[in-house]
């Protein structure tokens, strides 16, 4: 399954899987143009934290083959950084590079120092997902039936993933029993995503609308639940895909113990806690429709934030790649 991925960056063009038509068509498509790589981003077509840090890197490498001065390629390093706002990984990757780039004055230096750091990115990350899929196996229970929501494996990283990163390698030491994959309306990261990418890798798995997750942990078919991130704050409070906070509600009330597995590069230390992570409003339409298809009435009232903070204390464990921390704890900064 080495070739079940998400993105593919050769240094020239970035390839990408258009995760809007998943799952019924694997369409790629390969750009040398960072406006298209902004608005695959936007359009969810590259999603997920890690991921969208990577393709924002290879956007600036792009970005700075093409602009024709300065000025254009800092227009398109902030386009670059604040394509969405809440996933902190997007930022912290054009930061990394606007950092190394510093100093440089020759175009040729600068732009073999940025591909050479955002294949660096690239690497790293893949190699993140390694280290947490094995520091999280002291967490999975043998036989373990584990609940998890939106998206979180290869699709949104340039590895195999974070949350089912980690259950993908319980599965591979056999250990996992079931995946349960929450719907995550309204886009449907996990009936489309998961589901596909449970399916692709053989591990069994069971779709349940959101609002089921109460009624599944009641019956105890849950022993665990993990997740993703989209930022960390400094005391552990957790930015993540739309529900999540409700999961974790629900986990405490049947003491079920929660995960967050999410990289050093999702962590926002320069926040002290979740309440000032930016959390974006998506367009109405994603809720009065379904893939299309209207299912409210025209034009009614929409609440659509893309992400809940989930506080600290719902968290029984961080899972990253130097490590497992129970919180409170104070988490190590990230390479930047
Ligand atoms: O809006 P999305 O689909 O980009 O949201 C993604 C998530 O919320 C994931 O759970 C998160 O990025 C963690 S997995 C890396």
């Amino acid at each position: 399954m080495d070739d079940l991925r998400g993105l593919k960056w050769d240094g020239e063009a970035l390839e990408f899987i258009e995760q809007t038509l998943l799952p019924h068509e694997e369409q790629w498509v390969r750009t040398d143009d960072w406006t298209v790589v902004v608005d695959a981003i936007k359009r969810l077509a590259i999603r997920g934290a890690p991921a969208i840090g990577v393709a924002g890197a290879c956007a600036v490498v792009l970005a700075h083959k093409s602009s024709a001065n300065d000025a254009e390629f800092q227009h398109a390093m902030d386009a670059i950084a604040n394509a969405r706002p809440t996933a902190v990984n997007l930022a912290w990757a054009v930061n990394r590079l606007r950092d190394r780039i510093a100093n440089l004055s020759s175009s040729e230096e600068i732009h073999q120092t940025l591909q050479r750091e955002t294949a660096i990115i690239a690497e790293e990350d893949a190699l993140m997902c390694n280290q947490m899929a094995e520091h999280g196996q002291q967490l999975i229970p043998d036989g373990a039936r584990a609940l998890t929501h939106c998206n979180t494996g290869v699709l949104v990283t340039y590895g195999i993933g974070t949350a089912l990163g980690v259950l993908r390698r319980s599965h591979e030491l056999k250990r996992l029993s079931h995946v349960y994959a929450c719907e995550a309306r309204p886009l449907g990261q996990g009936a489309r995503l998961t589901m596909w990418e449970l399916g692709k890798l053989g591990i069994p798995g069971t779709l349940l609308s959101d609002s089921a997750a109460g009624s599944l942990m009641q019956s105890g078919k849950v022993d665990l639940v993990i997740l993703g991130a989209d930022r960390v704050a400094a005391n552990g409070d957790t930015a993540n895909k739309i529900g999540t906070f409700q999961l974790a509600v629900l986990a405490r009330r049947f003491k079920i113990p929660f995960y967050v597995a999410a990289p050093s590069s999702t962590f926002d230390l320069s926040l002290p806690t979740g309440e000032s992570i930016p959390v974006e409003e998506r367009h109405p339409d994603e809720v009065r429709t379904y893939r299309g298809t209207q299912i409210s009435p025209k034009g009614v009232n929409v609440f659509n934030p893309a992400f809940d903070v989930t506080p600290v204390e719902l968290i029984t464990a961080f899972i990253r790649e130097d490590g497992v921390f129970y919180p409170p704890c104070e988490f190590p900064a990230g390479k930047a």
